[in-house]
Formats: C-alpha cells, structure tokens, sequence
C-alpha cells in the first residue's frame, strides 16, 4: 500500500509523450482503497500465442498492475481442471463463450446472454469476472471495457452484453506508398509519416502498426484499410503483398483485419493487360487471381475499397460500365472468402459542372450517380457515403444517397481527421457534429429513418453496413498531432460500436483515461471540447456556407474566393447583394428534391430550411433577416467575432491545469491553442473583410475594418523592408504586408507607438512560410522584447503554405509589456531561403483586449 502511495506523484509527474493515449492505465487516485477487491490471475481460455483472447489476457495483467501496483499473472487453460487447488480468491476468466462452456461446472455455470459477433460478456457479480465474447476478438474487447472501468475508479459489481451495432467498423488510412519518390505520406494526416509505409514499401518495422492495432481494438475497431484511397497499383506487387502480409500479422493479435485500397485499372498498369474493363474476361480472372493470392498470405483479409472516377482515378465508367458493374467485379473475386468491398459513393466529375449554370451543383453527384443501381449490387458490396453531399465541410446536410440505397448495404464516412476543420492545430471535438448526422431523420416513406438505422441495417434490412472514419494517424508520438485531438478518434470508435452514444460522457471518460480524474481538469475540458465546434463554425463559414477554406491548396486557411468559379462545386455563388446555393426544385438546382418528401418540403423552402443550412439551400440578399432579427450579413460579422473569442478563450483554460498534467503534453497542447486563438483572429478578419468588400454593407458595431489597437507595418517607416499586396487581399489588415528587399537581407520597420503609457499586450501578425526561417525581432526603445523564428512547420503537421496567405499568417504575442509614452517599436526582420520576413501588423492591446 505504502509502495502504491508512493508511487501516485510519480505516475502523475512521469514525461508522457501522448503515445500511450487512453490505454495508459495510470494509478488510480488512492489504488489503496480497492485492494481486495482486484482480481489476483487472469486465466485465459483455450488460447493459441496470436489470439486476441491471450492479448486481452496479457492486456489485463499489465493494466491491473499498473492501475493498482497489484499483480494480476496470466494462467493459460486449455481443458481439464478448473485451477484446482491453487485457484486464487479471484480470477478473471476471459474467453469466447464456447470455450467458457467446458470450461465452467454445470453447476456454476452462468447463463449468458445473447451475443452477436464480436459482442461480449461482461460479469463481476460473482466470484470470478467473466469476460466472455462471442468470438476471439469479442474477449478482448470486454478486456478493453473492464480496464476502462477500472482505470476511471469504476469497481462497481455489474453485469451486462454489449454488442456492436454494426458489422462495418472500419478505420481508412489514406498513407501513401510513395512521396515524391521515397517517404511514406499521410495524405490529410498531420501526425507524422505513414505507420506503413516507406520507400514504397511496407516498412520493416511495425512496431508502430501493433500499437495502433492495440489502441483501435479498444475501441472496437476490427479493420484497417491502410493505403489511401487515391491509390495506385504498386500495392498490388508481390514484395507488397508479402509487406502487407506482415501488416496483417502484426494486427492479428489484436482482431483487427486488414483492408486495401484498390486502383480501378491496376490490371493494365501492373498486369501488362490492355484493358481494365470491368466486364472483360481477362480483367476478371487478374483481379480473381491476385485477390486469390491475397488471400493465400492473408487469410482473414477484410476486403477492398475502391475510389473511381473521381478526383482522376480511373473505374468502370472509363468504359461505360455502371458503377455496380465495378462494385461487383471485386465482389465477385471477393466473394468465395468472405470478404467485402467497400465501393465509394464519392463520386463527382469536376472536369463538367460551370458555376455560371444556375442548376449545376456537385451536391447532386452521388445521388446521380448512383440512381437506378440500387438492386444492381452484390450482397457482400457496401457503399460508403460521406457524411454530407460535397467533403467534409464544418456544417452540411446529410448526404441524399442514404435515402435512395434501400437493397444496397450502405457505410457512412466520417472524417477523423479535421482536414476541413483546422487539421488538429485548432481545437475541434468532432462527436456533436457526427451525432447531428447519425440522429438526421430522412422520413423515408415517411416513416422513421434515421441515418444510424440505415447504416446499421436496421431500417432497411440489410445485414452488413456501419462506419469508415479516415483517421490520418501518423508516427508521431501523439498520432493525430495534437492530444486533445484524440477524443475524436475515441469518440469514433465508440459511436460505431453505438451510435446513441452521448458527446458529453465518451469525452469525460476519455479525459479520465488520457488526463486526469480531478474534476476541474473534467470540467474544462469539456467546456473547451464542447464549444469548439460552434466556435470554429462560427469563424471559418456559417449558414450552411461550408468551410470558407483554400480548397486548392492546404483547405486549411482562410481564402473564400477559391472557392468560386472552378468546377471543384464548392460553390457559395456571393455576388454585391445576394449570396447562398439555390438547391431548391422551384428555382434551383434541384438538390431538395433529392431527400424523401418531409425533408424536402422542409428545404424547399426558406421559413422551414433550418438556418445553419439557409445558405447550403437558398441565395438570398445580405439584407434577408434571420429569426434572430439580425441580417444574414450582420450574423457573418458577429459570428466570427464571437466563435474566435470562444477561440481565444481556450488558452486561459487550458493554462489552468498545468498543475494537473504532465509537463510535455501540457506545452505542446499550449502551444497550439495558443496559435489557434491567432489564426482564429486571421480567419475573422479575412472572411469578414472579405464579406465587407463584396456587400459594401458596414458591421453595425463597427468593428470590421476598425481596428483602433493596430500599426499597419506598411505605414511604418521601412529601411531594407518594401510594402507587399498580399493575395487574397483579405489576408493582410489593411491588403499589405511588408516583406524584406531580398530574401536574404534584413529590413526594419520602426514607428511611434501612437497609444497611452501602459501595459499592453503586443501582438506581431506575421507570416510563416515553409520555405524558409525568417527571424524576426521586436525592440520598444531599443530594448528587445522578444525575437523569433519562422520554424512554425516543424511544429505542426497541418498543411504545408508556400504563400503569404490566411493560411501562413500567424500571430506572436508578448503578454504584458511596459510601454512609456512616445515610445517607437522597431521590428527587425531576416529573410531567409526564400521567406522575407512578411510583417502585417503590430497591436498594442490593451489588457483584456482581443483583436
Ligand atoms: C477530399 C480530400 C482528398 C481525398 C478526397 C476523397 O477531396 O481533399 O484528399 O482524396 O476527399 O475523399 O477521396
């Protein structure tokens, strides 16, 4: 007891990297208390060396030692007696409930309930816990749950069946084989390189690829598609298929099978075929004969899932072939081992549709696509919809197409990782935006048919189905690039495995589990999880306007105008005095009509519309008033002012746990919010300027283009430092930055400081490209306030920005100064490669002032 005791402030104090996420089984506050009641062995039933089921067995002994200082041995049964004599006061006996069935006597053997594949059992009422599951993989699961319980203080005696609610509950890795010629990439992911692939090949070693298997089996992940979508057919020859072989092995132990990502004309370009016609003879048998050999080295191989004809990969319309016609190619060869493919129904054809063509609309696309294909699909295809009808955006509709596949097995595709939602820099807890999709309510044949009914099979009788969450994870130590990100990929697994799980709990448990059990940690993050989404809605793109982001290079900052006039769809069509999509049949491009009755009625017009989606649905005047009685223009300002306040108030508190967590993950996740609250401040001012210059129509509280607190450096006195208009003008106060006269020289900017004597917070918007590192110093009176480098890339993983744009400015506050009055403020920058030491302003804030 003593030793336990000693050991709490070391367990809290101990360097944590964030790679042990939520599996890190801390010692629980006062493990003291519940000596007695902590099982002494674990037997494990009739277990061969790779089964989940002695994973589980070893996973219990390790969390019960480290939860409680209290060792807790594995004991291997494999028939005959039951531990005889040396039967410990208590065991775990952990299992599938066949193998539980000969082993438990007659008489004490406990009725279980029904379970479906991959459920599990879970008793601590009686002498021994059960921890029983319908299969192998099932066991481990209900190991994963009880040391979950008992690493949040939970020892309560209970007895339950948890099943899964869908068969699907996939995770898909976009990695990339090849980089630029060698490095394994993470396409959208901004937590390291691939933990597959490097030098095109698998990776030697997988240490990383175990420990991923581990973390998403206890979540009830059981399949990983780990090549990206936009694949390529070098994954398909045979030194791969060995390396995903070893992929394979390593994930076994812990239930988690192995999926790939397929390229649609593999056949001609690795099969030296002519063709890769879906229904020619010779295509057939290549696609037969490698699955066959995939196979052969994988035995339980999950399936494929296949991208094509979009984004310019190839498929079967290549060749006038339907897209069932593809599906079912890979079905077929599929099929004879059990396995599935995942067909996407992200499907678009950028090269056709004209903004200047009021009807054309991207959002149409899937449901276009796929019309008249619903009874045309294997049984063993499942279709994966993304959650909305255009990619990922901070608010959209649910996708049509749930409505329309009836016969078909259908998934829903949700995106772990934030591409379009601050790439884990920003703070965004994804569960409330998934739970508006999964509880939507289509009213097919008006009756009741919500998206989680559909894609679980229930509403419409289908046996297979469930969830695809493109998670990004990398080798980085913290796998998603931030920690706080990883409620996301917890919530994710949880909600598959039960989609009426609540927000609020998954996100308290797992804070627990990652953080702390002291409240005040609990509480806080909460507080900050549970406003992020509506704060980066708010800043980024409201009304249904998605994510006013830079689609063509980084969709990370702030660039509406990328987004209109090219056939990418994301269109907003804002004009001087109207803005918003008209998606309605009466006059528009017809997308209401593509939902069941009730909803489209609902949409179809602008008094039932719900307002987050107005403008995904109706082009109104600025002028148009909201039940709010503000303008849809006045509500852009205030909601970007206020989400990025709500942005800006994350730093504070996360500060006020620094007693309670560890020091790295406590500067790290600083660091970010800290940045974030900045950029939050980058995106208000571009979108809402932006929004200024296209209506003409002022902020009624005349703070868009007022910024009182400000020295533009464009106005300073320059030496080696020249004004630069900055593309999109938006993206600088006042359109300039100022940029040094070569790339390698220094240049100064000096002003004097126009405000009271006082203490102030100085803030230095500036710009960090990846192409360089600029240093930068700020001087008051010749004394050096602070100086810094443009090294901003090497801490972050989000987009890459080569420009000086909303997507590379950053913020750089010095809290707290002593300004004299009269002083000047002098900043010194040094370009370096090619970054020239971009300055746009400098603010003097006074205390509690942001902007
Ligand atoms: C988005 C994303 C791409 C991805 C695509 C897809 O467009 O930006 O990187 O390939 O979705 O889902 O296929």
């Amino acid at each position: 007891m003593l030793l336990s005791l000693l050991l709490l402030p070391l367990g809290l104090v101990a360097a944590e990297t964030g790679i042990d996420a939520w599996l890190r089984y801390a010692p629980i506050p006062e493990a003291h208390k519940y000596a007695g009641q902590i099982p002494t062995q674990v037997v494990a039933l009739n277990s061969s060396e790779l089964s989940p089921v002695l994973t589980g067995a070893k996973e219990l002994e390790q969390g019960i030692s480290s939860i409680f200082g209290q060792s807790c041995k594995v004991n291997r049964w494999h028939g005959g007696r039951r531990g005889g004599a040396h039967r410990p006061a208590s065991s775990i006996v952990i299992g599938t409930v066949a193998e539980y069935s000969s082993y438990a006597a007659k008489d004490s053997k406990k009725s279980i309930p029904k379970l479906v594949n991959d459920g599990f059992y879970l008793d601590t009422t009686g002498r021994e816990v059960l921890i029983l599951g319908s299969n192998e993989r099932g066991a481990l699961y209900g190991a994963f749950e009880y040391l979950s319980l008992l690493a949040q203080g939970n020892v309560t005696k209970i007895a339950y069946a948890s099943n899964p609610e869908v068969p699907i509950r996939w995770i898909n890795q976009w990695d990339n084989l090849r980089d630029g010629g060698t490095h394994g990439s993470v396409e959208r992911g901004y937590g390291g390189k691939s933990l597959f692939f490097w030098n095109g090949e698998v990776r030697p070693d997988l240490t990383r690829a175990a420990q991923y298997a581990r973390l998403l089996a206890s979540i009830g992940i059981n399949a990983v598609v780990v090549n990206n979508v936009n694949a390529n057919e070098t994954i398909l020859n045979s030194t791969n298929l060995d390396g995903i072989a070893r992929i394979a092995d390593v994930f076994r132990p812990y239930g988690v099978q192995l999926g790939l990502s397929l390229y649609f004309a593999s056949p001609k370009a690795l099969g030296a075929l002519t063709t890769f016609d879906p229904l020619d003879q010779s295509v057939i048998k290549w696609w037969t004969n490698i699955t066959d050999e995939i196979y052969e080295r994988v035995p339980d191989f999950a399936g494929y899932l296949v991208k094509a004809n979009s984004e310019g990969q190839p498929g079967p319309l290549t060749y006038n072939r339907t897209l069932a016609q593809g599906a079912n190619l890979f079905a077929k060869a599929l099929q004879p081992h059990g396995g599935v493919c995942v067909f996407r129904a992200f499907v678009y054809d950028s090269t056709t549709i004209n903004e200047t063509v009021w009807t054309d609309d991207r959002a149409n696309a899937a449901v276009d696509f796929f019309d008249g294909l619903d009874d045309q699909f294997m049984d063993n295809v499942v279709v994966q919809i993304k959650y909305g009808p255009i990619d990922f955006q901070v608010r959209e509709p649910v996708s049509p197409l749930f409505s329309h596949l009836r016969q078909t097995a259908t998934s829903v595709e949700l995106q772990i990782t934030p591409e379009y939602l601050g790439q884990n820099v920003h703070l965004v807890y994804l569960a409330p935006l998934w739970k508006e999709i999964l509880d939507f309510d289509l009213r097919v044949d008006r009756a009741p048919s919500t998206v989680k009914s559909i894609v679980n099979g229930t509403r419409f009788n289908n046996p297979l189905g469930g969830f695809a969450g493109v998670a990004g994870a990398g080798n980085n130590q913290t796998w998603l690039g931030s920690h706080l990100a990883m409620s996301n990929l917890y919530a994710y697994g949880k909600l598959a495995w039960n989609a009426d799980a609540d927000s609020v709990e998954m996100l308290q448990a797992w804070t627990k589990l990652t953080f702390s059990h002291d409240q005040k940690v609990i509480d806080t993050i909460t507080s900050m999880s549970m406003a992020s989404w509506p704060a980066y809605e708010g800043f980024s793109g409201n009304l249904g306007i998605q994510t006013l982001t830079n689609i063509l290079n980084g969709h990370y900052g702030p660039d509406p105008q990328s987004q209109e006039n090219n056939p990418y769809g994301q269109w907003y069509r804002a004009d001087a005095t109207t803005i918003g999509m008209d998606r309605t049949v009466n006059n528009g491009t017809g997308n209401a009509g593509q939902y069941p009755p009730e909803v489209a009625a609902a949409y179809e017009s602008v008094d039932t519309t719900p307002e987050n989606l107005l403008l995904w649905f109706h082009h109104l005047p600025y002028t148009h008033v909201l039940k709010s009685g503000e303008t849809i223009i006045q509500h852009f300002y205030n909601a970007h002012y206020n989400g990025s306040a709500v942005s800006n108030t994350f730093p504070s508190q996360w500060e006020s746990l620094k007693p309670y967590i560890d020091t790295q993950r406590y500067e790290e996740q600083l660091f970010r919010l800290v940045y974030a609250a900045g950029h939050s401040l980058v995106w208000r001012d571009s979108i809402n300027n932006y929004f200024f210059n296209v209506s003409s129509i002022a902020d009624e509280q005349h703070r868009v283009l007022n910024h009182p607190y400000r020295i533009e450096a464009e106005s300073m006195e320059l030496e080696g430092y020249h004004p630069y208009l900055v593309h999109p003008f938006h993206a600088a106060s006042g359109t300039y930055a100022i940029v040094t006269d070569t790339n390698t020289t220094q240049g100064t900017a000096t002003a004097l400081v126009p405000f009271p004597a006082g203490k102030y917070d100085v803030a230095v918007n500036y710009y960090d490209q990846v192409i360089g590192n600029a240093t930068w110093e700020l001087y008051l009176d010749d004394a050096l306030v602070g100086e810094w480098k443009g090294d901003f890339e090497y801490s972050v993983g989000s987009a890459r920005v080569f420009y000086i744009d909303g997507q590379s400015a950053i913020r750089k506050t010095f809290k707290g100064v002593d300004v004299k009055a009269n002083a000047t403020v002098k900043i010194v920058g040094r370009g370096d490669g090619m970054e020239p030491a971009p300055v746009d302003y400098i603010s003097f804030l006074p205390q509690g002032v942001v902007d």
